[in-house]
């Protein structure tokens, strides 16, 4: 019998559907770099049973847990405590259990910070960054980007309602830097970094930016990737913008839990480098 899995720390990923991720793949990949004596396995929680999922792995000794779609928000509400950049995105995608608390954390903003600035070499100190989207892939990135200190950043979304709430949250984190809330066809001027933050690549369609707002000056980021460039993506390749898709991010927000969990922190070059491959031959 193998008993190896009962003998490491174990961790998860929760979330449904769940097969489709790669999370124990890449954490698989940093244990073996680290020497870390772990076992991550998937967990599909059932829609309605996301608390009793975490709270019958918790209770069978696991240590941590990434969570996904849908589950976010109420990884959030089952925190005991929150770390400020997960207390600002108002949604958790790491948790880390104790016997008194379970802590949870937001990754996914400062993973996407790590790729565009280590990975991409992409100052955005004292640039100006579009951030498009209102949902809770933006709310996680806006703190971890102010703290980059950017010239101002614009938050635009479809509903304007939502970039305006965004926009007063932000601000009431970090007033040393402008932020404004626009409807995505009204930004004003050019920006340096413009993420896209929005579902809309899921429907294979573009927020409808104006002409100017990116060109080659501009580094465009899509938190989404697959094996296509996204719709977003090839409009602003079109436009001569520098490209990038979510890929770095989702391999820096798992170096960024796994660094909390273990006390290490992994190399992501190597990791990064062969989920691109894996996609590239995917896509033939
Ligand atoms: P997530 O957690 O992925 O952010 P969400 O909270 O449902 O998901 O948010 C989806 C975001 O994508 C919203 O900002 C949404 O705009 P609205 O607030 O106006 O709904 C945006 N979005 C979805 N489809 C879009 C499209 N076709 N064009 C532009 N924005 C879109």
């Amino acid at each position: 019998m193998n008993t190896a899995s009962t003998e490491k720390d174990r961790y998860v990923v929760i979330g449904n559907p769940i097969a489709h991720s790669k999370s124990p793949l890449i954490h698989a990949a940093f244990a073996a770099q680290t020497g870390q004596q772990m076992d991550y396995q998937h967990l599909l929680a059932p829609l309605d049973g996301f608390a009793a999922s975490v709270n019958a792995f918790r209770a069978q000794g696991g240590l941590g847990a990434n969570v996904t779609v849908p589950f976010k928000l109420e990884a959030c509400a089952l925190a005991t405590r929150l770390t400020p950049r997960a207390a600002a995105a108002g949604a958790v995608n790491t948790l880390q259990f104790s016997d008194t608390q379970i802590l949870g954390d937001n990754t996914d903003g400062i993973g996407l910070v790590t790729d565009i600035v280590r990975n991409a070499g992409v100052t955005l100190h004292g640039k100006r960054i579009l951030l498009l989207g209102a949902g809770g892939a933006a709310r996680g990135a806006v703190l971890p980007l102010l703290e980059q200190l950017p010239a101002e950043l614009v938050i635009a979304n479809r509903t304007v309602a939502r970039a305006r709430e965004l926009q007063q949250l932000a601000t009431a984190r970090m007033p040393a830097v402008p932020v404004s809330a626009y409807g995505i066809e009204a930004v004003p001027g050019h920006f340096d970094v413009v993420i896209n933050a929005t579902s809309a690549s899921l429907q294979d369609a573009v927020p409808a930016l104006p002409a100017g707002a990116l060109d080659a000056r501009t580094l465009a980021y899509d938190m989404m990737y697959g094996t296509q460039p996204t719709a977003f993506l090839r409009f602003a390749a079109q436009h001569g913008a520098q490209c990038r898709d979510g890929l770095g991010m989702l391999v820096e927000q798992a170096a960024e839990a796994f660094a909390l969990w273990r006390g290490v922190r992994p190399d992501t070059a190597g990791v990064l480098q062969q989920l691109r491959a894996g996609l590239q031959s995917a896509a033939g």
